[in-house]
């Protein structure tokens, strides 16, 4: 046997994002996301090659920022398709860092699998001086390809950090060390490959889901509400007449907000539209019917889930149950 036979194959798909990001001013700020193909990153990066046999697939090319459900579908149905494949041992992603928390945790609650999925990105361009991506992108390949990683559900690789994609979050605007996941802290590290895991996640993901990555029909309109000091019921009232059937409010502290727009949730609520409460804070959890009556209200709390995790929690919740109490379950349970 070669050499080439102990590798484990893996796919790689590609999204776009910085990782993929050319720079088109000579100062070094501005930047195309995504300008660079799947194939140029690889190549750029040749000592891959001795971790994995790759085969590489470009499934959009655009900045994170415009992802968005129906990339999230291709992606989720590109990933499947090769992790149902016998001859494929993982699967990595490249993704803008921007929404990367979201297609992580839809795909974590999507895919059926056991192997090893990892999303990867970077907060400096291809082009630029110390650019991170070519060492995220040899960290991703070598988590992807190493048993240990089986079971874990979907993860994301920066920084020599292994996060769980339910737990991640982007935390800061430009620097390499954005990642955190400021709940349950990391799934591991990653030193130049090497490994060190702490332990499992803890929360239900991928083969043992009950979402499905394709179900019939579009996942329902779910829009996040951000509360602040002053803050009205404007909004909560305009995104119920656009057709949301369910709000997370981006709440203040303990998932809290002003009684005018309480006064807005609550009537969302009577009319059946899901209101979950999560906060803005960053970190901690949202707990039922500490400030607010959530009992009598009909309100849903993310615990520990940011808005935009729980604004994906709750649209594919939204295909399973419209009740408050079955809502709070997926919130317990994933
Ligand atoms: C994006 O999310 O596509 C842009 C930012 C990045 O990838 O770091």
């Amino acid at each position: 046997m070669n050499n080439s036979n102990l590798r484990p194959r893996l796919r790689l798909l590609a999204t776009g994002g910085t990782i993929a990001g050319a720079q088109t001013s000579g100062d070094g700020r501005g930047y195309t996301a995504g300008a660079f193909s799947i194939a140029d990153l690889v190549a750029a990066v040749p000592q891959i090659a001795a971790l994995a046999e790759l085969t590489v697939e470009q499934v959009a090319r655009i900045g994170s920022q415009d992802m968005n459900e129906g990339v999230w579908r291709q992606l989720a149905g590109r990933a499947q398709a090769a992790l149902d494949d016998p001859g494929i041992a993982g699967v990595v992603i490249t993704h803008g860092t921007d929404t990367m928390e979201e297609t992580g945790y839809f795909l974590n609650l999507v895919l059926k699998t056991a192997k090893p999925v990892v999303l990867v990105g970077a907060m400096r361009p291809a082009t630029a001086i110390s650019a991170d991506g070519p060492m995220n992108l040899y960290n991703a390949v070598a988590v992807a390809a190493a048993p240990e990683s089986a079971g874990r559900g979907v993860l994301v690789v920066a920084n020599d950090e292994i996060h769980f994609a339910r737990e991640v979050a982007k935390t800061n605007t430009t620097q390499v060390g954005t990642f955190k996941s400021p709940n349950r802290g990391l799934a591991g590290l990653i030193h130049s490959g090497r490994l060190h895991y702490f332990g499992p996640t803890v929360r239900r993901h991928t083969a043992a889901s009950e979402f499905a990555p394709l179900a019939a029909g579009g996942l329902p309109r779910v829009d996040i509400v951000y509360a602040h000091a002053g803050m009205g019921r404007e909004l909560i009232d305009a995104a119920v007449s656009a057709g949301a059937r369910g709000v997370v409010i981006a709440g203040v502290g303990d998932g809290n907000m002003p009684a005018a727009a309480l006064a807005a949730c609550t009537a969302a609520a009577r009319a059946g539209v899901a209101v979950v409460r999560s906060s803005r804070t960053g970190g901690g959890l949202v707990e039922r019917n500490i400030e607010v009556d959530d009992d009598a209200a009909g309100f849903v709390s993310a615990e520990e889930l940011n808005p935009q995790k729980a604004r994906v929690l709750l649209m594919l919740g939204l295909g399973r149950t419209r009740e408050a109490g079955a809502l709070q379950e997926l919130f317990r349970v994933y």
